[in-house]
């Protein structure tokens, strides 16, 4: 996703700086190209051969380091730069930024840069929380820098609260939906459903499926950093919470999924149905756990039909609005996918075989074929986050976009 950026990690002093060394790896693995930057204090909590080693590339310290003729070329690095991120960003260097202070190589190169930058502030919840440190946050913002807010958690201080650095998870998801240049989304509404659905049948019993929720979350992820106002109607998952989204809600049953979409279906531009909506629910749920039989004898549970919810978006269409489809079969792909493209009346569907190695549920992978009204568009076996963003060329396209 990042082949041919640059990235320059600004690594400051804190704690955190252990997680920074995860992140450069991350998008080493990206394909990206990462110069790190760090401050004196930075050096004394992690090696600059760490960040050498993982980067392959020079590690800049010191500004007037006669040795390594790269580090005194400042403005060569920031013409280099794709983006900038300083992460772990202290309370110091966040004032120093705020106010244009360059003193040493970080601060000189950033100043010098006129990419997008990210700041993720890790500190002491207290230094956090001044409202100086705030002031310069905000300072930051009007120069239009992105602040990837700290989360709560344990500090090193021993002390619990807001200002421990996310997971380099979610430092490289701001990195990937920055760097995403198509903004080709940007003003459209765009409804995603994800996971499986999970239809009790007493208290402490359901019905659900494998799906984990990937796909439909890799679709949210690429629509939202393609600049759309997406809202992700989600099932249960283990997923983190994906962040740029407009709204999030989050669902348990077909029949919570139904309204959730229903009552927010007619303002949408796209609506992507990727979750595994349960076909069938227990006919009644039982107030009590139920429990066995005293004979021993098998146990049968009438099912009822939930409602399918893409037949509905399909009937109460508005026009202008599309809508996608998923399906997933284990035989006759082509034609029961078809099939369910007439039916629902959806204008595309991403179908996938679970009998093939690398497709369907739980993998990081698909295989899928796009199945519109005139065309069959097979896709070779790809990353869900690539497929998310083919499925949404190919929806753009049908849009006239
Ligand atoms: N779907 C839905 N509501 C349901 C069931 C399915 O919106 N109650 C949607 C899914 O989100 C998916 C598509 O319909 O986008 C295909 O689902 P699938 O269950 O494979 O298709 P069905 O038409 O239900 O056919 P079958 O189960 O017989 O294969």
């Amino acid at each position: 996703m990042l082949s041919g950026k640059t990235v320059l990690l600004g690594v400051t002093g804190g704690i955190a700086c252990y997680k920074a060394a995860e992140l450069a790896s991350a998008l080493v693995k990206q394909h990206c190209k990462v110069r790190v930057l760090m401050t004196k204090n930075a050096t004394e909590f992690i090696a600059p051969l760490t960040f050498e080693s993982l980067t392959g590339n020079p590690v800049a310290v010191d500004t007037f380091d006669r040795d390594r003729p790269w580090e005194i070329e400042h403005i060569a690095l920031a013409d280099q730069a794709d983006l900038v991120l300083i992460a772990p960003a202290t309370a110091n260097v966040l004032a120093k930024l705020a106010h244009g202070l360059a003193d040493d190589m970080l601060t000189t190169t950033v100043l010098a840069c006129d990419c997008p930058k990210l700041a993720a502030p890790a500190m002491n919840t207290r230094m956090y929380e001044n409202a100086v440190t705030q002031d310069n946050l905000d300072a930051l913002r009007r120069y239009g820098w992105e602040i990837i807010e700290p989360v709560s958690g344990r500090l090193a201080c021993g002390a619990t609260g807001k200002g421990k650095l996310p997971d380099p998870e979610r430092l490289l998801e701001a990195v990937l939906h920055a760097l995403t240049h198509r903004k080709d989304m940007t003003g459209l509404k765009v409804l995603v459903t994800a996971g499986p659905t999970r239809e009790a049948l007493d208290p402490v019993r359901y019905l659900t499926n494998l799906s984990t929720g990937r796909m439909g979350y890799a679709v949210a992820r690429a629509a939202a950093a393609r600049g759309a106002d997406v809202t992700l109607v989600t099932g249960p998952t283990e997923l983190p919470r994906p962040p740029y989204m407009a709204e999030v809600v989050e669902v348990t049953s077909a029949r919570q999924m139904f309204e959730a979409v229903t009552a927010r279906s007619a303002e949408m531009d796209l609506i992507v149905k990727a979750a595994a909506v349960a076909d069938y629910r227990p006919a009644t749920v039982a107030e009590n756990k139920i429990k066995k039989t005293r004979s021993g004898t098998d146990l049968s549970l009438p099912l009822e039909r939930t409602d399918d919810i893409l037949a509905w978006l399909g009937a109460h269409k508005r026009d202008g609005q599309v809508l996608c489809g998923f399906s997933m079969e284990t035989a006759d792909l082509l034609e029961h996918s078809r099939e369910k493209l007439e039916k629902k009346r959806v204008d595309l569907i991403a179908a996938n075989n679970l009998r093939e190695e690398g497709a369907g549920f739980g993998t990081s992978t698909n295989l899928l074929t796009f199945l519109t009204a005139d065309a069959v568009i097979p896709l070779p076996l790809m990353s869900k986050t690539e497929a998310a963003h083919q499925l949404l060329d190919e929806l753009l396209r049908l849009m006239g976009m």
